[in-house]
């Protein structure tokens, strides 16, 4: 089958996924036949060599509605015939990495048939730079580290490629006549051919992905033993399918594919971890059931598990500028009552008898699957609280599952804190410096130590008017708390006179740490120094949001800092809906400031979000009990959400859908679904 078959379907290419950001090159090279706008995971297919993006549309239509297809496009074919054709698989790779950034809001699965096996192993390994892959899908290809012994096509004459060609099937005979269609398929399969003799793959290319391999019974070209060696390619498990039919069965209608494809990928939404534990996980709220069977023998939790009374607890055992420094907001603290006055403007209206047996928390943000829609807000300075700080914090996010944001102004630094966190997915947090030599260095330590993602902080060019903290004249830096990323930096400390002390070292960061003349057009600066995902933190006005995924972030974080900059601002869950409407589905939009339970997520997530930052609480746990504290905290949230999600009838938290809340006050019309 090739590109100058029938034309496709009306092209649906429409996601708005990443529009904002990249609209042009994820048209190019992403088609969708069928769009899934309730799909729960995305097969990305890549075409044969001398093939294109309409081969997979049989497949397209074939799949349920909970899987979308996206055909890959190559260029020099079809829409894309005036671009030359590409020369090696790694740029083929890297366009369909590029292009695919928009598409990280649902599970990605790889399909690759013949050379775009290839194509999709080497997308794959770019995908997983900075995030993961569902499962990789091999079609009738050998594996990478093989000779495919291709004979070179420029050599060979017109009719030996036809004889092949009809050896193979896959372009229908009248198409093979026809001296024009012949041509084109000639030109392409010649043009195709140069990458795939060129490549050779690494020795050291594995993907932590799952690898299936797909072979058809009657295939000409391939056989099981060939087949083998692609198990080297993955650290995860690996497997062989057979089915019916030759070299092209895969694409072919009714070939059986479409529903072996769909059980992987639905078992693959079963599963819940990715250390090959296959065993269901407690539900979350077990904990509750928990402590009330510890009451039978009269043992109470330690903290309260009511998250709003925990900074009444802290402040006993806080020093005074400690409490000031963590609860203290900005100004008359308007916003940050505002806050949490929102929270209290949406009512929940819960749906009943939907069978929620069973509840899946986990969301993929950034291509990133997280256990539930909450990560650890970046809390600065986190020795005030607990003499551990951010080891002890980021040590009770990872008993709970929680990814961990860790701030640029941190007592420990990033690679303590990462060794700390283990395996669990941790983000960095950047305030910007003004000097771009550490600012540099700080990004390669981040991706050096394993964070997967930078938080961009935008709200605080500088700090805010905080009568808290001015009262008890106390700010953690100025003390030498906070400063660890700096004072364990080579170019920072590079920049301190021979011998100099730690005061030398506050001056210095001071100078250096605030940033107050950046603008959108530095973004690209950082956009071109990390292959991380950014995304933009302290975000309000859509018009920013905009600027933003215009400027190369790949989400935001709708924020106001939980009141600590600007007195006065709107609460950021007012903001929430405003900004996701102007970024459109599929772009990350993640929420903090006044989030305190497991209802306060629904609410966000009802009102936009992908997920929210955790803040205040945690570190109020922390203060009480250091590690322990930091994950009571956080199994009473994810509990309340849990039960929340039971309550309001939602069995996965795409089920938390707009309909779900209503301003307070009696209804005045159904809800619009
Ligand atoms: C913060 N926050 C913050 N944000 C950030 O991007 N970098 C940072 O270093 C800090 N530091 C910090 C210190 C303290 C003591 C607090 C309370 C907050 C803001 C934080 O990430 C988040 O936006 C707010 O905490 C959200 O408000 P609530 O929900 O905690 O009230
Ligand atoms: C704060 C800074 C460090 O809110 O973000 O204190």
């Amino acid at each position: 089958m090739t590109d100058t078959e029938a034309a496709a379907p009306a092209d649906r290419t429409t996601r708005p996924t990443g529009a904002a950001q990249a609209p042009v090159r994820a048209a190019q090279w992403i088609r969708t036949f069928h769009a899934r706008e309730h799909g729960t995971a995305r097969l990305v297919c890549f075409p044969h060599a001398g093939g294109a993006a309409n081969a997979f549309t049989a497949l397209s239509a074939a799949l349920p509605d909970d899987i979308e297809l996206l055909a890959v496009q190559y260029p020099g074919r079809q829409e894309r015939r005036a671009e030359p054709c590409a020369e090696d698989i790694a740029t083929l790779a890297s366009g369909v990495a590029q292009a695919l950034a928009g598409y990280a809001d649902r599970p990605l699965f790889l399909l690759g048939h013949s050379m775009g096996a290839l194509v999709a192993f080497e997308t794959a390994r770019l995908l997983e730079e900075r995030g993961t892959v569902a499962r990789l899908f091999v079609s009738a290809a050998r594996p990478p580290s093989q000779d495919w012994e291709e004979p070179d096509l420029d050599d060979l004459g017109d009719d030996e490629i036809v004889a092949e060609l009809r050896r193979l099937g896959g372009v229908p005979e009248p198409l093979l006549k026809d001296p024009d269609i012949l041509r084109e398929v000639l030109r392409l399969l010649r043009a195709d051919h140069r990458p795939l003799r060129g490549y050779h793959c690494a020795d050291d290319a594995v993907l932590a992905a799952p690898i299936t391999v797909l072979l058809a019974d009657a295939d000409p070209k391939n056989s099981v033993e060939q087949m083998r060696d692609w198990a080297r390619h993955t650290t995860g498990d690996h497997g062989l399918e057979v089915l019916p039919g030759g070299h092209f069965s895969l694409t072919e209608r009714d070939s059986g594919a479409a529903p072996l494809l769909t059980r992987y990928i639905r078992e693959a939404r079963e599963e819940p971890r990715e250390d090959g534990d296959t065993a269901v996980p407690p539900a979350r709220s077990e904990f509750v059931r928990d402590i009330y069977l510890a009451g039978l023998g009269g043992r109470r939790p330690a903290l309260s598990t009511d998250l709003t009374t925990l900074e009444d607890a802290a402040r006993v055992v806080m020093t005074p500028h400690a409490h000031a420094y963590v609860a203290g907001n900005a100004g008359t603290g308007a916003t940050g009552r505002a806050n949490r006055e929102a929270f209290d403007r949406w009512r929940l209206l819960p749906r009943m008898w939907r069978g929620v047996d069973r509840r899946d928390l986990s969301v993929s943000v950034l291509g990133q699957r997280l256990e539930a829609p909450v990560l650890l807000a970046p809390v600065a300075a986190q020795t005030v609280a607990h003499q551990e700080g951010e080891l002890a914090a980021v040590r009770g996010a990872a008993e709970a599952g929680v990814p961990f944001v860790l701030s640029s102004f941190s007592s420990h630094s990033m690679e303590d804190v990462a060794a700390a966190a283990g395996s669990q997915p941790r983000w960095f947090q950047l305030y910007w410096p003004n000097d771009r030599e550490v600012a540099e260095s700080l990004v390669r330590r981040v991706e050096a130590a394993g964070y997967t993602a930078i938080v961009v902080t935008v709200d605080n060019p500088t700090f805010g008017y905080r009568p808290s903290d001015l009262d008890t004249a106390y700010l953690p830096f100025v003390h030498g708390e906070g400063i660890a990323n700096f004072t364990s930096d080579p170019a920072f400390r590079s920049q301190l006179p021979e011998g100099s002390d730690g005061t030398a070292a506050v001056l210095h960061w001071a100078k250096i740490s605030a940033n107050p003349t950046l603008t959108w057009d530095d973004l690209p600066w950082l956009r071109e120094r990390t292959k991380l995902p950014i995304l933009i933190k302290g975000i309000q006005h859509p018009d920013d949001a905009r600027r933003a995924l215009a400027s190369g972030a790949d989400g935001v974080v709708v924020s106001n800092h939980g009141g600590r900059q600007l007195d006065g601002g709107v609460a950021a869950l007012d903001a929430l809906p405003a900004v996701r409407a102007a970024v459109g589905e599929g772009v990350p939009v993640l929420m903090d400031s006044g989030v305190r339970t497991g209802t306060d997520v629904v609410k966000a997530l009802a009102l936009g979000a992908d997920a929210v930052l955790y803040g205040r609480p945690y570190l109020y746990g922390l203060a009480l009990d250091g590690q322990r504290g930091v994950e009571h905290v956080l199994r009473c949230l994810l509990a309340d959400l849990d039960l929340a999600m039971t309550l309001t009838g939602c069995a996965a938290v795409a089920d938390i859908t707009s309909d779900l809340v209503a301003p307070s006050g009696p209804l005045t019309a159904p809800p619009v679904g």
